[in-house]
Order: structure tokens, then sequence, then C-alpha cells
């Protein structure tokens, strides 16, 4: 059976955040991103930041499982609210009660420190990035279009063709409603996304060493025009 792709669930939570976390062990922004944790406790940490992420308005969350039913690939998107309603109606979307939404917006309180930072993170190494990053948006489209927020694959099953399943899902969705996708490449996904028809847009070198970070890390800011 080839990859399948599946709906996610809050019960998917330590799936996912298992995967979201180990699939950039070698990168070298994400190790030193909250440089006084374990891989143990980013992967909590992500797991308690998770349910708030996946009830949010507009995000559309997908997994992959391979032919033996092991998860090894999770994406999440970002839609315009017009198309997120539409295929939620078409979908069997689990509602989500009062209750749990106040429990997940306590659980990720718990792991946010009061200046709205994840608590761990290194603040003087992402801030300075941050403001890079904000600056460069400015060249994605400014008409409503998809953005794709996430894309991971344990290390294991990389290199069989999971994120491209997904990546395949999105590109289908975004010609279907004439939509450009716009994201933000890490040097893992870049040749991936020029694959698939992304072209950069903005590419902004950030320098990390004297943070604890890699001297170069570049991010490319791509957008994927839709296909007749
Ligand atoms: C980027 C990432 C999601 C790709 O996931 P993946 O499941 O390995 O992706 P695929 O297998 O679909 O494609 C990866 C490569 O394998 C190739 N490939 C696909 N199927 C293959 C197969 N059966 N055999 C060999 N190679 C294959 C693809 O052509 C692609 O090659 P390219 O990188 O030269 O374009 C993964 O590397 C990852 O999790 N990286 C860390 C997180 C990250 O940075 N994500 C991107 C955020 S913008």
């Amino acid at each position: 059976m080839p990859f399948q792709i599946l709906p996610v669930s809050i019960n998917d939570r330590s799936t996912i955040a298992n995967i979201v976390i180990r699939s950039s062990i070698n990168d070298p922004f994400a190790s030193s991103v909250y440089p006084t944790f374990t891989t143990e406790d980013r992967i909590e940490t992500c797991k308690a930041r998770f349910p708030k992420t996946l009830v949010s308005e507009n995000s559309w969350h997908l997994k992959v499982a391979d032919e033996t039913g092991e998860i090894i690939s999770y994406s999440r998107w970002v839609l315009p609210t017009e198309l997120w309603q539409t295929l939620r109606a078409e979908s069997v979307v689990e509602e989500v009660s009062a209750e749990d939404k106040e429990r997940y917006e306590k659980e990720f309180q718990a792991v946010i420190s009061g200046d709205d930072w994840p608590i761990g993170i290194n603040k003087e190494m992402v801030l300075p990035m941050e403001e890079k990053m904000e600056v460069a948006r400015k060249k994605f489209p400014t008409e409503p279009s998809i953005l794709l927020n996430g894309l991971n694959t344990l290390p294991n099953h990389q290199r069989r063709g999971a994120a491209t399943t997904m990546l395949k899902w999105g590109t289908e969705l975004a010609d279907k409603n004439k939509l450009k996708i716009r994201l933000e490449a890490t040097p893992s996904g870049f040749p991936l996304y020029k694959a698939h028809g992304f072209e950069p847009v903005e590419t902004v070198v950030h320098h990390l060493k004297e943070f604890g970070g890699p001297e170069e890390y570049t991010h490319v800011l791509m957008v994927r025009d839709p296909v007749a």
C-alpha cells in the first residue's frame, strides 16, 4: 500500500511532537534554539503547544502513514478562511468543546513565559531573526494565499516521498482554488520546494554564531503560483 494521507487529531499529539522535533535534529538552527533543553524536553513543550495550534482557525493538519501504518510525516497548512470552512464542511472534523479549548490554552500558557515567548527559547538569537523575517515577508503576495507552515518527516523515513505526498495534496488544492502557496524554506526543505514549482522571492541570511548558533543560516521565502 502506498503512503496514506490522514487527518490529525488530538490523540496524535505525542506522535506529531516527536516527528516535528526529531525531523530537525541535524538542523544547526533547530539544535541551538533551545540551548538548555534535551530533545525530550523539546518534544514535551512541543506537545504542550500542539493542541492550541491544532484547533486554531484556518489551520489544516495532515499526517502520512507508511505501508506499515507508522505515522512518519506531518504538515500544517494555513488556509484562507473561506477555503478552510469549505474543507471542514466536506470532511468529518471533530468539534472541540469550549472546555477542551480552555484546557489547551492553559497547557499552552504553561510553556510560555510572561513576555509571550516559549520558555527556554534562545530569545537573544531568535529576536533579530524574526525582525529580518518580518521585513522579508513584505515580499509575499498580498492577496489571500495558502501558507505551508510546517513540513516534517522522521529522519529514518526521509527521502521516501512522504513530504512529496503532502506537497502534492497542497499544490492540487491550490491549483483547484487558483491560490498561490507561500512558505519559508529551511535548507533541508529548499530543494524539495524548488522541485515542486516554488520560486524564491527573498533570501534571508542569519549570522548566529555570537548567540550559540551556526555561523550562517539561510531561510528562503518562496511562492508557488497556481497552475491552470
Ligand atoms: C524537508 C523534509 C520535510 C522532506 O521530507 P521527506 O519526506 O524526506 O521528503 P521526500 O522524501 O518527499 O523528498 C525528499 C527528497 O527525496 C527524494 N525522494 C522522494 N522519494 C524518493 C524515493 N522513493 N527514493 C529516493 N529519493 C526519493 C525527493 O526527490 C527529494 O529530493 P530533493 O530533496 O533532491 O528534491 C524533511 O527533510 C524534514 O523533515 N526536514 C527537517 C524539517 C524541515 O526543515 N522542514 C522544512 C520546513 S520549510
